[in-house]
Order: structure tokens, then sequence, then C-alpha cells
């Protein structure tokens, strides 16, 4: 069977071409065929939450870059990346990038960790952050910014690159065997996880003692806080039934109320996830099981379905614990890519994309406005909007106009553009050399042990040693 091939966004250059190819996936998105700037534009409207007001509709979506001290602490490539999300014109800064609340926690040993020793670089990228946005825009009164909390769980790699040390909510039927998870031992005990709670608490009391407005407890990407909502089969307090499998961020809530009064708290959320993929025939993405499937939170069972049922309800659970601000989006970059994701070339640990990229796209933004419909006062960031690439202030704005989302979440976009939210919001033509082709390198460095970044585009990585390390290793493992 040969690969399939998808036109790229590139080669669809007017707005006719883009509609006509959602048309041909029967496909809808939003869409708003000018894009508005100043006053008239939708995405430069404020957006009240309970804490205060944001400045305008875009939001900087979380980002590490595997470029941490092995001591937790960050380093010049840490805060060059922090300074160009205060530049970038984003109002919101959700959370910088995961940050670590324990050391065996961390997805990778340069991953950032908060504590004491660390504490100075935390605050030090906080007002970095808000530095470079005041020296830009003026002011930092309408900019709200956050910190992302984080236990690696089944994907930590705390103290050697090519060491996977998993630690789980459960043991799963396929993930286990990709993941080196070979016995019970691997389970996070009640006690361990009563720790963790208060792991989290300690890092969200630092978090609020140098300036963070808000901490997200994060709950996606199959990461520790996300496995446990799919824990059905976990025996104990922390699994089972809808309370148990929601106690972790529950108790951690109410201690950061006790410890931080003040602090506001956000939650990224996986909103529906699907069964791990594999590459299949010719290298294309396939499902690794099949139906019945029952480890996916906002599953339908099948595998490959939308229920969100209970995500819906989890959000009511963070309502009643008087959360608002919620961070969308899907699967797990380990497990299922193309759905987090969406991209034209995958990276090296991945699969041809078993579908166009624009339908992920499109389900990441269908599921979000559900959501939203469901849960009018939260305010809802979406993601998995950079492979829309030349079309995504079109999609963006109609999204937020039409109150399908709060805010426009940019991960790998401003990687590549860091500016782009600025250049959107003054009117001015997208700059097509800056503009993410999703060549996935910025996930291919790490999962090689190099830093990330966006070394196809961006002209200071674009210059550095490991770009050559890069391509070479490229050429020996992508999927083509
Ligand atoms: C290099 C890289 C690092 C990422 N790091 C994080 C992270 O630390 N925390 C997180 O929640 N998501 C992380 N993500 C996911 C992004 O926040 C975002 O959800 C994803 O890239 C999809 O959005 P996009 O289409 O705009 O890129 C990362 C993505 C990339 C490409
Ligand atoms: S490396 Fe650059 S162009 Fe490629 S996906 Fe990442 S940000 Fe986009």
């Amino acid at each position: 069977m040969p690969a399939p091939k998808y036109p790229r966004v590139a080669s669809l250059k007017t707005a006719a071409d883009f509609l006509t190819r959602l048309k041909e996936l029967g496909v809808v998105l939003p869409f708003d065929e000018q894009v508005e700037a100043g006053d008239a534009s939708p995405l430069g409207q404020s957006l009240p939450w309970s804490g205060g007001v944001i400045g305008n509709r875009f939001c900087i979506l979380p980002m590490e870059g595997w470029d941490g001290e092995t001591d937790g602490r960050p380093t010049e490539l840490t805060k060059r990346r922090w300074r160009n999300f205060g530049v970038s014109g984003a109002k919101l800064l959700w959370g910088g990038e995961a940050v670590a609340v324990q050391p065996e926690g961390r997805a990778n040993p340069n991953q950032l960790m908060i504590n004491d020793h660390t504490l100075a670089g935390i605050e030090e990228l906080r007002t970095i952050a808000l530095d470079a946005h005041r020296e830009r825009f003026g002011t930092t009164d309408d900019l709200l910014l956050g910190l992302q909390l984080t236990h690696s769980g089944r994907f930590a790699r705390p103290n050697d690159k090519k060491r996977i040390e998993p630690r789980v909510g459960y043991r799963h039927p396929v993930l286990d065997k990709k993941f080196n998870v070979t016995d019970d031992a691997a389970i996070l005990s009640d006690d361990e996880l009563d720790r963790l709670v208060d792991d989290f608490i300690a890092a969200a009391k630092l978090a609020h003692k140098v300036g963070y407005t808000f901490v997200d407890v994060k709950h996606c990407h199959g990461y520790l806080g996300h496995e446990l909502l799919s824990g059905f089969d976990r025996l104990g307090k922390y699994g089972g039934d809808f309370e148990g499998r929601t106690r972790f961020v529950r108790r951690i809530t109410d201690g950061i109320r006790a410890e931080a009064p003040g602090l506001a708290i956000g939650v990224r959320l996986s909103v529906f996830d699907f069964t791990p993929f594999e590459p299949g025939d010719e290298n294309v993405g396939r499902p690794s099981a099949d139906a019945p499937y029952g480890y996916a939170f906002g599953g339908d069972g099948t595998a490959l379905g939308i229920d969100l049922t209970e995500p819906k309800r989890f959000l009511e659970l963070l309502k009643n614990l008087g959360i608002d601000l919620l961070c969308s989006t899907a699967g797990s970059p380990y497990y299922n890519p193309h759905i987090q994701r969406p991209a034209y070339f995958p990276p090296s640990d991945g699969y041809l994309p078993p579908e166009d990229p624009l339908v992920g796209v499109a389900r990441q933004i269908a599921a979000t406005a559900e959501l939203k419909a469901a849960h009018p006062n939260t305010v809802i960031v979406g993601s998995g909007y950079s492979y829309l690439q030349d079309w995504l202030p079109n999609v963006g704005q109609a999204a937020v106009r039409s109150g399908m989302i709060d805010s426009v979440g940019l991960g790998r976009m401003v990687l590549s553009y860091p500016d782009l939210p600025a250049d959107v919001l003054a009117g001015q033509t997208m700059q097509r050399k800056k503009i993410c082709r999703t060549f996935s390198d910025c996930t291919t460095a790490p999962r090689n042990g190099i830093v990330s970044g966006c070394y196809p585009l961006d002209p200071f990585y674009k210059e550095m040693p490991e770009r050559e390390e890069l391509n070479k290793i490229k050429k020996e493992t992508v999927p083509t």
C-alpha cells in the first residue's frame, strides 16, 4: 500500500483552495475570510476571568526545551525561549513549560524542577518574560502568566535520557510493553500519591512566592495526572470511580487553597484520548489496540471515538473547585501524536499520518467547542492550531468570534515565529518564511537526546552544531 500523501497546507494558496480541501475531507472548521486588526479584531478583545482581565485572545502553550541544567535550573536557552514567549504579543502565557515537582517525576534529566535550590531561576524566567513583554508592549497589567507543574509518570526519564524509569497509575496492555513497565512495582502506591500531592502543593506555594499568578496542575498527554483519570481498573482511593480518579486533583486543589491562598489554579487537560498508534504498512500509523478499549479518558470505548461525558463532568468538578482556567489538548505525543500535534512530517519515533492532519486539527477544535458550549463560564484555551499554518489566523479568529474557544493557543508556531500574535494583531501579513511547516524537528531532537528548538526555521537554532547531528539522525530514523 503506498503511503498516503496529503496536499501540503503551503500549497493551498487561497482561501478558496483551503475551503475546497476542507470540503473534500468532509471537515468543518470555523473560518473568517478577513482577519481583522485593531479595535475590530476578535483576537484583540480582552478576556475576563475570575482573577482579572487578559489583554487579548492569544495564548502561548507550555513548551519545554529539554535544555535545563541537570539540577533543574534554567539555562540561557530556556531563558531565550521565555523571552520569546514574552515578546510574542500573547497576553496569556499558559505555564511556560512543564516543571517537575519532584526529581523522580522528570521527563528528562534536563527538565526544570521547582524547589528551594532552583527557585531563583524559576523566578528569573517569570521576570524575563514580563520584562520582554513590557519593553515591547508597554504594560504587563493585562498579561496572565502561570507555571505548569508536572509529574511525568509513565514517561519519566529522570536520570538518563536513554533510560526510562516509568512510574504509572495502572498496568496498561500496550503502553507497558512500549515503555518498559515489567511489574507492579512501577505502580505508584496510594502512599506515594499522597506524598506527591504534598509535593504539588509545596511547588505551588513556591511558585506563588515568586509571583506566578496561577499554576497549571497538568492533566494531559499521558503524564501522571492524565493517566490517573483513566485508572478505571486501579484499586484504592486514587482509582476506580470518578471520585477516585479525580481525588488527585481535588486534594492538590484543597492543599493549594489552604497553603497558598490567592494563587489561582488552571488545568491543562487531554479532553479525549485514543488507543496508542504504531507504524503499520509503509510506516503509516495504525491503532495498536481494537475495541473494546477501556483506557481512554474522554473515549467512547471503541479505541478511536470520543465521548465527552466524563470530561464535561470533570469541568463541572473544576468549577466547583473554583477553577475557571482550562487549556484543552488531546491524546499524547508519545503514543498517538497525530491527534495531539497534527503534523505533515512525523518525529523519529512516530509514524506517517494516518489521516490528513487537518482532520486532527478539526477534531480538537470540535471537541473543545463542545466543552465550551457545556461550560460557557470556564475560560478555555484551544490547542493544535499550528498545522493550519497560513490559515491559522482565519480559523483562530472565527473560533474566538463564534465562542468556540476563548483563546487561541500557540505551540510549535511560536518556536518558528515568535511574534506571530503581534503581527496578526497589528494587521500585518504573516511572514511566510517563519511559518511552522510541522517538520517535527522540535520533537525529533529531544527524542534523540538533543535540545529542542526550531532547527529548520529559527536562525539561532539553524546555526547550532546540533543541527547537523539532527539531520544525520533524521536520515536514519524518521519514517518516510
Ligand atoms: C517542543 C515541544 C515541547 C512541548 N512541551 C510541552 C510541555 O512542556 N507541556 C505541555 O503541556 N505541552 C507541551 N507541548 C505540547 C504543546 O503545548 C502543544 O499542545 C502542541 O504542540 C500542539 O499545539 P501546536 O499545534 O500549536 O503546536 C510541547 C510541544 C512541543 C512541540
Ligand atoms: S521544528 Fe520548527 S517548523 Fe518544525 S515543527 Fe517544530 S516549530 Fe515547526
